[in-house]
């Protein structure tokens, strides 16, 4: 049976780049969006920029120029980083559009008409310079507690006192600097208290099969037991000015919040994307993706930290306002760079505009994503060293090497034919190939599942095999005796063939490579699961595999150079974000919380003394000190660090010092820094020098007394 799956992933924030961590998601989706359609399904997917809100608003008023221009701009860059990471939405629109503003309204007067909004007199802080209410995190003040200074309304970074924001001290906004007041106005209120909400609620999380398991257990206990009336209402709006839609009936002084009109734009998005469509002359049944009752699916892929919009007031929504619920909301888990957050100072933010620009391949992010992506909810961690590891051994040196080391004999000693006796196959002149096909299920399972982490193994162990059977073969021998011919050609064609079918597998997660490789084949990509040749109908003749063609690289190899360039590149100086608003790390779902501008975008300008404490510093004798041959800028100088013994280590401060000079002088050097290996040896630490805007570089001396091996604390 054919499926016709309506597949989205989170719109991201139109205030801020993409970044790695979103690449989690949107590349997770995309893989999962390539399998269905390989497996012959009708997919939709559908994106957009998440444009409203406070944070845009400012944002653009302190860049000069108009939400608009803002967001206008943002898209222009969000798009380019999606083409480049083969982020294929079939649209990518923007939920501040005409059509969104028209499904909003048309909701928002279904819940009305149900009785299920309400309103109600709200006291929020006001910007009296700015003339706007201000959400709680775009205020600072005193700490009520031990009254250290520039402390945010929830908790104080100094003593760690929690409060409510109505506590700080001398509070004021962060945005001109003001005193803010305390005002009432009215807001509008989604009754999700109301028995209706509270029990269908009930039935979607806990009984639909919508969430993954971990989810509807958060959801239980974010619904409270029966009667004991936790859900309480929704707030839905905003006082002008807001940068959102006008609610219908309020005169333009109420706004929707931003959070009610962003999900109703993955509709938005699909309804913009069925117009195009019908433009183009292919019509596409809208109501039955939107609408209930139809055989349709409706799939978000989202992040844990918006779960609650997800599961519980976007499907309370659809469910009153007589549109279809979601199918299945998948959550991930947010990624970590090196074991922690990703941090701007550490240059482990990395953007997608700066990964490409740095040359990185985005076939190796998107293998190394899948690698490590499952169905649950867990974090998922980057680390540097192990993406290169796994790039190079698993994706290049195992999977890759098939077709670079068969291809030259192929192409060689049988003008690329491949052997069709091989290609049409027995068990016995296609062993490869069977191995190959035997995963198959396998395979499609751990995709429809998103255990990517499976296929990933599952395909690497047949490249194990094949690389082994290479091996026991040695076919270069063969390749020296003309009677091993029909063996040479049926071992090559066998390994290509295996190739081939482990190419299909991994086309929803390298798909431009799997291009490449068709291609290399004669095979008219896009590549199909039926291209295994598995399925009853018969392969047509024109996708039989017959010769290869020249053989030309298809991937290189990490140079881990290019990953130190990359952090480099995204390394910032920490300074304080204008106009400062505190980053919501997790979206919570308090009704006054403001959309997250940029989630973890900054990062309090302190650490902690146990962060401190990991840098092991320590007092060096500088025993030898050498130029180095073919350096510009380093000096190769042996440490003696005392009862640590000598360390090695490369330093950039030739233009600074005359290597004897240094010999027998006292220094600092960071001892506990990963041994790196450079281009002219192991370099097994660092030593500290200082360094401004002017020219000039200054080590470091410790007073007379200091012995070699002390601790710099
Ligand atoms: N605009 C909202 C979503 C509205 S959906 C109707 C939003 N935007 S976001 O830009 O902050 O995030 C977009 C998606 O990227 C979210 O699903 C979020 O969970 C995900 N991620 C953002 N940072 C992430 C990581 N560090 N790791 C993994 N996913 C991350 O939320
Ligand atoms: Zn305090």
């Amino acid at each position: 049976m054919t499926r016709r799956i309506l597949v989205t992933s989170a719109l991201p924030y139109a205030n801020g780049a993409i970044h790695l961590g979103h690449l989690v998601e949107y590349i997770q989706t995309d893989i999962w969006v390539r399998f269905q359609r390989m497996q012959g399904h009708t997919v939709h997917y559908v994106g957009a920029d998440d444009t409203h809100g406070t944070p845009i608003m400012l944002r653009a008023d302190s860049e000069g120029i108009t939400p608009q221009q803002l967001i206008d701009r943002v898209w222009q860059e969000h798009d380019r980083d999606f083409r480049s990471f083969s982020v294929g939405f079939d649209n990518f629109h923007t939920t501040n559009s005409p059509e969104n503003e028209a499904l909003c309204a048309e909701i928002y007067g279904k819940l009305k008409a149900a009785g299920l909004i309400a309103t109600r007199s709200v006291e929020q802080f006001y910007d009296p310079v700015k003339q706007m209410f201000l959400p709680d995190r775009y205020i600072k003040g005193e700490c009520p507690k031990c009254g250290a200074k520039d402390q945010y309304g929830d908790s104080c970074e100094v003593c760690g006192a929690t409060y409510s924001p109505i506590e700080l001290k001398n509070p004021y906004s962060t945005v001109s600097g003001a005193k803010p007041e305390r005002r009432q106005s009215e807001h509008y209120f989604f009754k999700l208290s109301d028995p209706r909400c509270e029990a269908f609620l009930r039935t979607f999380t806990q009984t639909s099969g919508a969430l993954q398991s971990e989810a509807a257990n958060k959801m239980k206990e974010w619904l409270g037991a029966e009667g004991e009336g936790k859900l309480s209402d929704w707030d839905i709006s905003r006082d002008a000015p807001y940068f959102g839609f006008a609610i219908p009936g309020t005169d333009g002084k109420k706004f929707f919040y931003v959070w009610l009109d962003a999900p109703v734009g993955y509709f938005g998005s699909f309804l913009n994307y069925v117009k195009k469509q019908q433009d183009a002359g292919n019509t596409i049944d809208a109501d039955a993706f939107l609408k209930p009752g139809g055989d349709t699916e409706l799939v978000h892929f989202i992040g844990k930290d918006i779960l609650y919009f997800h599961a519980l007031f976007w499907p309370a929504m659809l469910q009153h306002a007589g549109y279809r619920t979601p199918t299945k909301i998948y959550a991930h888990g947010f990624l970590t760079v090196n074991g922690e957050k990703m941090s701007k100072s550490r240059g482990t933010f990395i953007t997608a505009e700066s990964y490409i620009q740095q040359g990185l391949n985005p076939e190796w992010l998107r293998y190394y994503y899948a690698a490590k992506l499952n169905s649950t909810m867990e974090d998922i961690d980057l680390n540097l060293e192990d993406f290169v590891a796994r790039v190079n051994s698993d994706l290049v040196g195992k999977y890759i090497n098939i077709v670079s080391r068969a291809a030259g004999f192929l192409t060689k000693n049988f003008k690329g034919l491949l052997a069709p006796e091989v290609i049409s196959g027995s068990k016995t002149n296609s062993p490869l190939n069977f191995k190959a096909l035997a995963i198959d299920e396998e395979v499609s399972k751990a995709y429809e599942n998103r255990e990517f982490g499976r296929v990933i193994r599952a395909v690497m162990r047949v490249a194990d095999e094949i690389n082994q059977y290479w091996d026991a073969k040695k076919p270069w021998e063969l390749a020296k005796n003309p009677d091993a011919s029909l063996a040479l050609h049926e071992i090559c064609t066998d390994c290509v063939n295996a190739f081939y079918k482990l190419t299909i597998y991994l086309a929803p997660i390298i798909p431009k490579t799997a291009e490449s490789v068709a291609n290399l084949l004669g095979v008219t990509p896009p590549l199909t699961w039926s291209d295994l040749g598995t399925r009853p109908e018969k392969l047509p003749d024109q996708r039989a595999l017959k010769v290869i063609s020249q053989y030309q690289h298809l991937m290189t190899r990490v140079d881990p150079k290019q990953i130190e360039a990359l952090v480099t590149a995204n390394r910032e100086s920490l300074k304080p974000a204008a106009p400062a608003a505190k980053p919501a790390a997790a979206k919570a779902p308090e009704n006054t919380v403001e959309n997250a501008a940029a989630t973890a975008s900054t990062e309090p300008a302190h650490i902690s003394i146990d962060d401190f404490s990991k840098i092991d510093l320590r007092i060096a004798r500088i025993a030898n000190a050498e130029h180095v041959e073919g350096a510009d800028k380093l000096l190769k100088l042996t440490l003696d660090v005392g009862p640590l013994g000598t360390k090695q280590v490369f330093a950039g401060i030739k233009s600074a010092y005359d290597p004897a000079t240094l010999v027998g002088r006292l220094t600092v050097m960071v001892a506990n820094l990963a041994p790196r290996k450079m281009k002219f040896g192991m370099s097994e630490g660092m030593v500290l020098a200082a360094s401004g805007d002017e020219p000039g570089l200054f080590i470091l001396s410790p007073d007379s007394g200091a012995q070699p091996g002390m601790k710099v604390k």
